[in-house]
C-alpha cells in the first residue's frame, strides 16, 4: 500500500508550469510592490483563489499550527487577515503575536513567504471589514468577536521555481524601516 503511495506521488509533477521571466538586478527597494505585482500577475494569468494563503502561528506550547486563509489587504502596514478572536488562530495570536503566511501560485511556479509580529487593526478597521463580507458570511458572527489582523513583515521571500532546478529567490528583510533584499 505505502509503495502504491509513494508511486503515486512520484509521478505526480512537480513545479510544472512555467514562469515569467523575472530580474532579479532590477528589485524594487521594499517587499509590498512586488508582492502586489506578483498577486496581480497571478490574477491575471487565472490562478485561482489567488488571496487565499496558509497562516501558520504557533500554540502555547510552540506547536506549530496552519490554516488557509484569505488576504485582505496590502499596504506598507502590513499583510491583513481577518477571523473570530475567539478561534484557535485568536487565541494562539493572543499568546504569541508572530505568524507566516505562505501563498503558492501555479502555473506561475511562484511562491511568497512573509513572516512577522502580528498586530490586531483598531475595532472600527475589524467592523470594516465584517460589514463588507456577504450577509451570509455575516450570519452568527459576533462583531466583538470578528478581528482583522495585519501581519507585519519582518521578512518577505519571493522564490520563482524552474523545472531544471535553477530556482529564483529574492529575500527581503527589514531593519527598522529599512528593506534590504537579497538574493
Ligand atoms: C480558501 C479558504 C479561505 C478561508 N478564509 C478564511 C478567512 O478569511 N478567515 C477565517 O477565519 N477562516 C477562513 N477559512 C477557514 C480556515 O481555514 C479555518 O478552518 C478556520 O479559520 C478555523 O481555524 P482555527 O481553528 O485554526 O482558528 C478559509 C478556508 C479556506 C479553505
Amino acid at each position: 500500500m505505502t509503495e502504491e503511495t509513494r508511486a503515486m506521488l512520484r509521478s505526480l509533477p512537480s513545479l510544472s508550469g512555467t514562469a515569467p521571466s523575472w530580474d532579479v538586478d532590477d528589485l524594487p527597494g521594499e517587499p509590498v510592490s512586488l508582492f502586489l505585482a506578483w498577486l496581480d500577475g497571478a490574477r491575471r494569468a487565472g490562478v485561482a483563489e489567488p488571496h487565499a494563503m496558509t497562516l501558520s502561528t504557533v500554540d502555547e506550547s510552540g506547536v506549530p499550527d496552519a490554516r488557509v486563509l484569505v488576504l485582505k489587504d496590502v499596504d506598507d502596514r502590513g499583510w491583513a487577515f481577518a477571523g473570530t478572536r475567539s478561534s484557535a488562530k485568536g487565541r494562539q495570536l493572543e499568546a504569541a503575536p508572530h505568524a507566516a503566511l505562505t501563498f503558492w501560485w501555479q502555473p506561475l511556479v511562484r511562491s511568497v513567504r512573509v513572516r512577522g509580529r502580528v498586530v490586531a487593526a483598531p475595532r472600527e478597521e475589524s467592523v470594516a471589514d465584517l460589514r463588507a463580507r456577504s450577509a451570509t458570511a455575516q450570519l452568527g458572527v459576533d462583531p466583538d468577536d470578528w478581528t482583522l489582523w495585519r501581519v507585519v513583515p519582518t521578512r518577505v521571500e519571493f522564490w520563482q521555481g524552474s523545472a531544471d532546478r535553477r530556482h529564483l529567490r529574492v529575500a527581503y528583510t527589514r531593519d527598522g524601516d529599512d528593506w534590504t533584499a537579497q538574493s
